[in-house]
């Protein structure tokens, strides 16, 4: 009998301590219980173009005051010497889900993003099956909304699910159109959640290369129902030259193989056809100096190009892959210097309209393929954009073997790159920290320094190409 006892009190005991651990675990990235006040005092407020110290108020979800002085609440937390920024865009993601649930699913990968300080993400149609049909968008979203719905229950925060609609065939156009001009409530609630049109000009992973024939209709339609158009921008032709040359079969080659003139043809191409039709043309993943040069121009002829550059461009070059082998492929590849010099550039004149990560998952079985040309393409970033982003901001370049001098990068700069200009090209309406809005706001210290490690990160993959890295600056909470 006074085992038994002794047995149940220690099951009690047990349950106890493991409910402790789980609260404490999941409080980094909960939602508040309803109707209760929590004042945020203390930091420094980066939002809507200013840094400001003052105190923020919320209040069931939203932000009920922002002013120097907050007397009336319930909870406070005293953030002096932390920064508020609202939660950041990530305008290029791949979650996996459905049918790679293997590399990631929607549940693994936004638990990334959010310890990663981001809230809201552009999710692409490379998927299985793709997302190019009505249904498969619908698909998409009620996964996202039941997910949303689950984390509710628990209060956990979860992410804002947008989704790029594909077009490699005629029919995935009709239907779009079809999409587009419908007034049924269905149609709308779908459109609601498209956040562009994304097209392949050349193979990348999925195998999602847009027919040539299809590319005028696509910008005139995308120009014709005001959708931001955006490609992954190299050129076929080039890289299938490039390939027929290459004897190399080492992953360094993956960067002749599809050269850095590859991506200038295919810019020059898409920014004529932007031009031609009027689109809002949205270049991916920009990787070389002449596509920085061919968007800076475009911009100062007035047409509406915008670009995103990706972390894994902005920290590495090929020089990294003798340490990272194929931990560092990706499309478009890694540059020279020179290259990445080109990028910090564009961000510094503003030429770079948003940093996004192309967060693409794959194994570590798969990247570990003996011939590394063949493993796949893509690394995970949508956790180690923001500390990677706040350490050049605090004067840390985090390269673990360069000693260069750290590019120029404000909170504000982040801000505008990571959430205002995603948040305008892609029409996500999303808000600042401001009072009356839904309170979105990732509460950042900057005194941190830690070091990135696969193996403590949320995607479902366990690696990164960033292993080892000390950064500065670290998402502790973020409020939705
Ligand atoms: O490196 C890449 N990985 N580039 C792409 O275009 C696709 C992505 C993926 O889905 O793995
Ligand atoms: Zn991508």
């Amino acid at each position: 009998m006074e085992g038994e006892n002794i047995f149940i009190l220690f099951l009690e005991v047990y349950f106890l301590f493991v409910s402790c651990i789980l609260l404490l675990g999941s409080s980094l990235y909960a939602t508040l219980p309803p109707m209760s006040s929590l004042l945020l005092h203390g930091a420094l407020l980066v939002s809507g173009g200013v840094e400001s110290r003052e105190d923020v108020l919320v209040e069931d979800g939203i932000v009920k005051e922002i002013a120097k002085y907050i007397e009336e609440y319930d909870e406070e937390m005293d953030l002096t010497g932390k920064v508020l920024l609202p939660g950041l865009i990530d305008c290029h993601v791949h979650f996996r889900e459905p049918g790679l649930e293997h590399k990631a699913t929607m549940a693994t990968e936004s638990a990334s993003a959010i310890a990663g300080g981001v809230t809201t993400v552009c999710e692409m149609p490379n998927t299985i099956p793709p997302t190019v049909t009505v249904s498969a968008l619908a698909d998409k979203v009620r996964r996202a909304d039941a997910l949303e719905e689950t984390r509710n229950k628990i209060q956990e925060t979860n992410v804002d699910m947008r989704f790029f609609f594909g077009i490699t065939q005629n029919i995935h156009l009709a239907t779009l159109i079809e999409l587009f001009e419908s007034s049924a409530d269905e149609s709308r609630r779908l459109r609601a959640r498209i956040a562009g049109v994304k097209i392949y000009l050349d193979h990348s992973t999925g195998d999602q290369k847009i027919e040539d024939a299809l590319l005028d209709d696509v910008f005139a339609m995308c120009a014709k129902h005001h959708i931001t158009l955006v490609a992954h921008c190299e050129d076929p032709e080039e890289n299938a030259k490039a390939a027929a040359q290459n004897t190399r079969t080492n992953i360094a080659a993956h960067s002749l193989i599809r050269p850095a003139t590859s991506e200038v043809i295919a810019i020059e191409k898409a920014i004529a056809l932007a031009k031609k039709h009027g689109t809002h043309f949205h270049v991916a993943h920009l990787s070389t100096e002449g596509g920085v040069d061919l968007v800076r121009k475009a911009k100062a002829e007035g047409l509406h190009i915008t670009c995103e550059v990706a972390p894994h461009h902005l920290f590495l070059t090929t020089d990294d892959y003798e340490r990272l082998g194929t931990l560092a492929k990706m499309n478009p590849p890694l540059r020279s210097h020179k290259h990445r010099l080109a990028l910090w550039a564009g961000i510094a004149d503003k030429t770079v309209d948003c940093i996004s990560t192309d967060h693409a998952p794959h194994t570590l079985e798969e990247k570990n393929n003996a011939e590394p040309l063949k493993a796949p393409s893509g690394v995970p970033g949508v956790e180690t954009m923001l500390p990677l982003l706040l350490s050049v901001a605090l004067g840390h370049w985090p390269h673990p073997t360069e000693k260069i001098s750290c590019p120029t990068l404000t909170f504000r700069d982040i801000v505008r790159l990571c959430f205002e200009n995603p948040n305008r090209i892609f029409h996500l309406g999303k808000h600042d920290i401001e009072k009356g809005q839904r309170a979105d706001i990732v509460i950042i210290d900057p005194n941190v320094e830690w070091t990135i490690e696969g193996k403590n990160l949320h995607s479902k993959c366990g690696w990164t190409s960033f292993e080892g890295w000390k950064v500065k600056g670290k998402v502790v909470r973020v409020i939705r």
